[in-house]
């Protein structure tokens, strides 16, 4: 049994990784600050973590280096982060902070401790603004929004301290991720989390564009098996997460009309310019956010090859695109539901 700490425990992926891991018969150590999880995320069919996870932020450095102290860990997966692109954009010295700086003090930790080895949850969205595709590790044209930002100079920090330290830390770039826990009530969640809910509230999902945009979604279980995997690198390594095949956002809502049950309501769509409507102070003068950096995004074509995780760690997703849906909305439905919000 390995001793293992998991930071944003109470998110979306960080919650699953530690159920899985448990259930595996690992130890598992949870810190979040609940910034963005929730302790609903903490329940699972066997196990409910929300009297065992810390009520901590990674940044508490006496916290922290009192808790890496006492465990001991072997293994660190390090996926707690601000991850909504606006509020990243809004809030930039937040989002270095959190991103950059809680990350330096992850593996500064892991190093005064000697931990194994450390996981980082990286983005694809690094690729923001590559040409070739499907986009490879070894090619990461700098990105331009701060979000991507912040994991790109994250991950340089990990490679350095690998450099320095030879500690091994494998960089993972996760596609466009879904599955049970996604994020359905935040401000601006995932896509699939709002076309859900919007369905949810008998409200038109407002897609930007035509819709017609194609992006590398990948399900949250085949994340987590490549997640375990990657434990046996004893190297630096940076590997994509995703299926390698892409789908529009008019094909996403499409099956999860269909799942829902709500095939009446027709999506609506709107300017890629007001992408981030709901952030009003990003389109404040005298510096109003750019509209090509905003077409960018929403035009954004997303497909990460997955040759190096097959190779390497023998890794394939396993799950279709329909079954990762049904499986997302069931369990977003009641998410929804018990929220008072539901058809
Ligand atoms: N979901 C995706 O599609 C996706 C894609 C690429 C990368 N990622 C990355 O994977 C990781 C997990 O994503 P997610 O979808 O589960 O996001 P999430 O927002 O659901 O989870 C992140 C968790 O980190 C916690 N957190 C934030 N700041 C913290 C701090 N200072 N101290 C302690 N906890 C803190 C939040 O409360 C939240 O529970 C993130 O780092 C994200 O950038 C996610």
């Amino acid at each position: 049994m390995s001793k293992i700490l998991i930071t944003g425990a109470a998110g979306f992926i960080g919650s699953q990784l530690a159920y899985r891991l448990w259930k595996d018969g690992e130890s598992v150590v949870l810190v979040d600050n609940f910034s963005y999880g929730s302790e609903d995320n903490l329940i699972f069919d066997e196990h409910d973590f929300r009297e065992e996870i810390h009520h901590k932020d990674i940044r508490d450095l006496d916290f922290m280096d009192s808790l890496f102290e006492k465990e001991k860990f072997d293994y660190v997966y390090h996926i707690a982060g601000i991850t909504p692109l606006p509020d990243c954009q809004n809030h930039p010295v937040d989002a270095v902070d959190v991103n950059v700086r809680g990350t330096v003090i992850i593996l500064d930790l892991i190093r005064k401790y000697g931990v194994k080895k450390m996981v980082f949850a990286s983005t694809s969205a690094v690729y923001e603004n590559n040409k070739d595709f499907p986009s490879v590790e070894t090619h990461v044209e700098k990105p331009s929004l701060f979000y991507p930002s912040t994991k790109y100079t994250a991950e340089q920090y990990c490679k350095a301290y690998w450099d320095a330290y030879h500690i091994p830390i494998v960089c993972l770039r996760f596609a466009n991720v879904f599955g049970p826990h996604i994020d359905c009530l935040r401000t601006q969640p995932p896509v699939m989390g709002y076309i859900i809910r919007e369905f949810m509230k008998g409200n038109a999902p407002v897609l930007h564009s035509d819709g017609e945009q194609k992006r590398d979604f990948i399900f949250v279980d085949d994340l987590i098996d490549l997640a375990i995997l990657v434990l046996q690198s004893e190297e630096y390594d940076t590997v994509n997460v995703s299926t390698q095949t892409t789908v529009t956002i008019n094909e996403i809502t499409r099956i999860i009309a269909e799942k829902l049950g709500t095939t009446d309501i027709k999506p609506e769509y709107a300017e890629t310019s007001h992408y981030w409507y709901r952030y009003p102070e990003l389109y404040a003068k005298p510096y109003p956010i750019s509209s090509q950096l905003m077409e960018n995004e929403v035009l954004k074509y997303t497909c990460l090859s997955n040759e190096h995780a097959k190779e390497k760690y023998g890794w394939s997703p396993k799950t279709s695109l329909e079954e990762g849906i049904a499986k997302t909305v069931e369990f977003s439905a009641e998410v929804l539901k018990k929220a008072g919000i539901g058809v």
